[in-house]
């Protein structure tokens, strides 16, 4: 008889989006004879509110900026457990992994318990995750995880739709449709959250079978990662403009302060203005030297996508 695999499945949801994104790809898994599966939900000391107040919303982006959550509780696990998968549900605040998935980051527990691990990153955001991808890969890195795949679900709308519906859900908790449909209901899918099962039925054929120092990804072919090339060059305009104006931010005293508040409300028609002016520019720019830099952008795309890549090849393109 085989040994039982042991998963051990991290999450936080506030809306209740990265957690039916988990379950579904935790399904087959816990039908699964050979698998058993842990789960860790990450619990914030203070919880978080939902809706979000609009200052305490945007009063938040220095702290998540800078790697400086708020605290989770204690992790309710023991740290010497010895898994063979880490499965690792997370969302994007702020052009940053959110912050209990970074307070768990860097948590003694996180090294004790991921070290030398297996992780699929599972990433369920708006659209804007390469920068939080790039700090969520470092902090593996630095406490001597492996990253063997990483799945992205987004609000597949337009970028100017969802610019508007996710603020509207986070900070009124309406997720629409709203103006008659014009604006699509924000947030990932019923049917891309009902197909993310594919990644854990991959899983749940592989991992019986898988030796325990196999680091090659289990995803590839599944369409994991979409990579929006025009957000490339946003993101990095943007998190630059989140570095500066956060340190300003800092300097200025701890969130809610009168003098940090003034400051972050001229900080707010700036970056409203920098979105609807330079966001769409860079874009159009990006468009017309596209032929221009095909190789640098594939180059790019495929580092973003990594490692699991873009490809959708064992799809059912049928269906
Ligand atoms: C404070 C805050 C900041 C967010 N910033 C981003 C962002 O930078 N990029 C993005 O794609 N989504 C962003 N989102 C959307 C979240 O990633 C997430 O999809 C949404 O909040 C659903 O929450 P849940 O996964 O906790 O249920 C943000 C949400 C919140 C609450």
């Amino acid at each position: 008889m085989t040994e039982v695999k042991r998963v051990l499945a991290i999450g936080f949801s506030q809306t209740g989006q990265s957690r039916s994104v988990l379950d579904s790809i935790l399904g087959p898994l816990r039908a699964s004879s050979e698998i058993e599966v842990t789960e860790l939900e990450l619990e914030p000391v203070e919880a978080f509110p939902f809706p979000w107040p609009f200052w305490r919303f945007f009063d938040t982006f220095p702290e998540c900026v800078y790697e400086e959550p708020a605290p989770i509780r204690e992790p309710n696990i023991r740290g010497d457990e010895d898994f063979d998968l880490i499965i690792f549900s997370w969302q994007v605040w702020f052009l940053s992994p959110a912050m209990p998935a970074m307070a768990f980051l860097q948590h003694p527990k996180a090294r004790r318990v991921l070290a030398g691990k297996p992780i699929v990153s599972v990433i369920a955001c708006r659209n804007m995750w390469l920068s939080a991808y790039e700090t969520f890969k470092r902090h593996i890195e630095y406490i001597g995880g492996h990253l063997v795949d990483n799945v992205v679900l987004t609000d597949r709308a337009h970028s100017a739709a969802t610019f508007v519906s996710t603020p509207v859900w986070v900070l009124t908790g309406h997720r629409g449709p709203f103006l008659g449909g014009l604006i699509p209901a924000a947030g990932v899918s019923r049917e891309d959250i009902d197909a993310a099962a594919r990644f854990g039925e991959a899983i749940a054929r592989q991992l019986p079978g898988r030796a325990r120092d196999d680091l090659t990804p289990m995803l590839k072919g599944l369409g994991a990662v979409h990579v929006n090339e025009r957000m490339i060059a946003s993101e990095r305009i943007a998190h630059r403009s989140f570095r500066i104006w956060g340190a300003l931010l800092r300097a200025l005293g701890p969130p809610n302060t009168p003098l940090r508040r003034a400051v972050l409300a001229v900080y707010f028609l700036f970056l409203f203005t920098l979105i609807i002016t330079v966001v769409p520019l860079s874009a159009v720019i990006k468009r017309l030297i596209a032929p221009l830099t095909r190789k640098r952008t594939a180059r790019q795309r495929r580092y973003y996508a990594a490692p699991s890549g873009e490809s959708t090849e064992l799809l059912d393109h049928t269906a």
